[in-house]
């Protein structure tokens, strides 16, 4: 069969598709589970593919579920990777399908994500021979803490059969719809987080001269640690160093012994993420010190910079143009300072996360953020389309 006419089948076999599609991320939308409890979800992705007549592996990771479309024998194998987890967030959409989860979302868009992987399935097994190898598809289980896509790499699915290439997409707010983005380079962040124990002396509120107020330390450290990004890192490389909880005492009239500040640091370049804990240490213990006090630095290296292959973001972008239009295929996405675990699978193999626009909605982690259902035909046709052409 000639390309042209696989292409032709792809955008035949998705409109097909396209309503049952949208009913399962409708489906998706009212039942959201929380990072490493997307039990259900875990169920509706394994039918939907078992009824497609594929091997469906589960549990790995903890819900992770994946499968392969084998094509032609002896051809490479390619991975497509969705999330599936849900926030926090208690829905503030009216929609028809609005959460029926207290104190749950799909407020990211995984369960559009996830929905569009099972039109991807549904779409390829159609082509049988006429797929140039193989499609491995891998059903993520908590994105949003960053660590489930470290359980799945671990559990060994980037290999059996080993695979060449690696994409994902994610519903970006503000990309017109039919729009994409594929840039190379650091696109998220590299995302770390950070404890600071403060030990002072406690005594009466009234008579601080007789403590060391580690609160007053806390203080002064908050505001010393804003000198990282402005006076010790380059005006050129973006660095986010934020306090996100500062906890202490439980009276208004004693001076506790501790102070705990927690946060999270953020960087797009490998090198400057590693200098970040030596100047964390730095102010935080000069600080303390000053005062009388001690700091104690616990620094957690979480996840790393999402990095996009510069030839896989070329063959994504290639593989829409003919389907988007060239003036709908970006290649100068401002990179986001928010985290990506798919940055993981990315150390590992070539690969690239591609931004798939949904227009105008609100931001994601929203309480009023909506996945569009017509953005899901077009993510189900991409992904097609990105396949072949990494098999090519
Ligand atoms: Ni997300």
């Amino acid at each position: 069969m000639k390309d042209e006419g696989i292409e032709r089948r792809i955008q035949q076999e998705t409109r097909a598709q396209a309503k049952q599609i949208v009913a399962v991320h409708h489906d998706l939308h009212r039942h959201p589970e929380l990072a490493f409890h997307e039990d259900r979800t875990a169920r509706v992705v394994a039918a939907h593919l078992r009824a497609l007549g594929l091997d469906v592996r589960t549990g790995i990771g903890g819900t992770g579920v994946t499968t392969t479309i084998v094509g032609r024998a002896n051809g490479p194998t390619v991975a497509l990777r969705a999330d599936m987890d849900a926030l926090p967030i208690t829905e503030q959409t009216a929609l028809p399908y609005c959460s029926t989860v207290p104190g749950a979302m799909h407020a990211c868009g995984h369960d559009g994500h996830t929905a569009i992987l099972i039109g991807v399935a549904a779409v390829l097994v159609t082509l049988g021979e006429a797929l140039p190898g193989s499609v491995k598809l891998i059903f993520q289980p908590a994105e949003e803490p960053v660590s489930g896509a470290q359980e799945l790499c671990a559990a060994g699915v980037l290999s059996s059969p080993e695979v060449k290439a690696i994409v994902a997409l994610h519903g970006w707010p503000g990309l017109p719809l039919g729009a994409i983005d594929a840039t190379p380079g650091p696109q998220m962040a590299s995302a770390d987080t950070f404890t600071i124990t403060l030990t002072g002396r406690g005594g009466h509120g009234a008579m601080p001269h007789l403590t060391v107020d580690p609160i007053v330390v806390g203080a002064q450290v908050v505001s010393a640690l804003q000198c990282i990004a402005s006076r010790a890192v380059s005006p050129l490389a973006p660095v986010v160093v934020s306090v996100t909880s500062f906890q202490a005492g439980e009276a208004y009239n004693v001076i506790p012994e501790e102070a705990y500040l927690r946060g999270t640091v953020r960087t797009l370049d490998p090198a400057l993420r590693a200098t970040i804990p030596e100047h964390l240490r730095r102010v935080a213990e000069g600080t303390a010190a000053a005062y009388g006090a001690t700091a104690a630095l616990e620094y957690r290296e979480s996840c790393p910079v999402m990095v996009n292959d510069a030839g896989v973001a070329a063959a994504i972008r290639e593989a829409a143009v003919p389907m988007l239009g060239a003036a709908n295929v970006r290649d100068d996405g401002e990179p986001s300072m928010g985290a990506e675990d798919f940055s993981l699978y990315l150390e590992r193999v070539p690969g690239a996360l591609l931004r798939l626009g949904l227009g105008d909605t609100a931001p994601l982690h929203n309480p009023r953020f909506d996945f569009p259902d017509a953005a899901i035909p077009i993510g189900i046709e991409l992904l097609c389309r990105v396949a072949l052409r990494l098999l090519q």
